[in-house]
């Protein structure tokens, strides 16, 4: 009988190499390397990012094991990111994932990336957990959905984005004027000091609980097009102000349509675009106005990272019943 879990946690869906070593729900190192690499190329460039996981695993491997105090022979199960992401990047992941656990001759545990940013809320130092049901929205560069969640195994997708995700909108947006990838926070920066109400840009008219950020996009294209250089440096801050508050809006008014449709009145707000600082604001707006309990990971959770990963594998772990584990047959990851 195990009486505390040690998960080694494994992250290399997009762009971030992460490693984390978990003690049951406690975070011993979350370490992430962030590349830099694909900044000046305006979005992530998927064989550079697998060539640099491939770089980096290792490193990042080391200073999580250091970081943590614990040694390879201490931990009992290797959780890692089977998907979704580019696929090369998650490649090299589950190759890393699989040698471990082959050689340490312990579990292999695989994570559905979108369902980890989720229950990245019961990581334990998180100040407030939520109770099931509850509803999620994970926002991210690659995703943007409302999710119905029962418990730690259940999860009901309520609506999606037709198109682009909200990350996309800020990034996109973003390398319009002239902003390196990955824009979003620098967009949230600018804003902080900007009007929100000095440019109007359309919000979508999505049935149900879908989204849609890209006829957005397309307007602020058009509307950046007709400004000159010199109009767009002077109003930097009122034109990031206003795309801001108009992508919060959407996901806000779907986060209010979800609650009055499913009457749940927990929500958990996770994945990068949750750090965004407006997005926080007018979550706490509403928790008062609609009568709704918002929960939003830290900040170091909200971003890719491993921890994540380590929880959805601690939470499978010890439901598994050795049943449940990967084999090594897999290869293809799974959407
Ligand atoms: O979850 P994440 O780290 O990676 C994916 O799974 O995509 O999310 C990355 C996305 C990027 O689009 C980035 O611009 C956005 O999150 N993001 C933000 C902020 N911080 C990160 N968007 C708006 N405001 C922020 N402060
Ligand atoms: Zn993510």
């Amino acid at each position: 009988m195990i009486n505390d879990v040690y998960i080694l946690a494994i992250e290399t869906s997009c762009d971030d190499t992460s490693v984390a070593i978990l003690k049951n729900q406690k975070v011993l190192s979350n370490i992430v390397s962030s590349q830099k690499i694909h900044e000046i190329y305006g979005g992530v460039v998927p064989e550079l990012a697998s060539r640099e996981h491939d770089r980096l695993i290792i490193p990042v491997l080391k200073k999580a094991i250091n970081d943590a105090g614990v040694n390879l022979v201490d931990i009992h199960a290797i959780a890692y990111t089977r998907g979704p992401g580019l696929l090369g990047s998650l490649l090299v992941g589950t190759s890393f994932a699989k040698s471990l656990s082959l050689s340490l001759d312990i579990p292999l545990i695989e994570i559905n990336h979108m369902q980890a940013h989720i229950l990245s809320i019961f990581i334990d130092d998180n100040p407030e957990k939520p109770e099931f049901p509850f509803i999620a929205l994970t926002v991210s560069g690659g995703h943007t959905q409302l999710v119905l969640v029962k418990d730690y195994e259940n999860f009901v997708e309520l609506g999606t984005t037709l198109d682009d995700a909200a990350g996309e909108a800020f990034d996109k947006s973003g390398k319009l004027v002239n902003l390196n990838y990955p824009a979003g926070p620098k967009i949230d920066e600018l804003a902080s000091k900007g009007d929100f109400n000095k440019f109007k840009f359309p919000k979508p008219k999505v049935d149900g609980l879908n989204f849609s950020f890209s006829g957005l996009k397309t307007s602020f294209k058009n509307f950046i097009n007709k400004q000159s250089s010199d109009f767009i440096k002077d109003n930097l801050h009122d034109i990031c102000a206003s795309l801001q508050s108009t992508i919060i809006e959407i996901l806000i008014d779907k986060i209010i349509m979800a609650k009055n449709t499913h009457k749940v009145n927990d929500f958990v707000v996770c994945g990068g675009v949750s750090v965004n600082s407006f997005l926080r604001k007018k979550l706490k707006e509403i928790e008062k106005i609609n009568r709704i309990k918002t929960y939003v990971p830290k900040i170091n959770y909200s971003t890719d990272n491993a921890a994540m990963i380590g929880i959805n594998g601690y939470f499978k772990f010890k439901d598994s019943k050795f049943g449940k584990f990967s084999d090594y047959s897999l290869s293809k990851y799974k959407v």
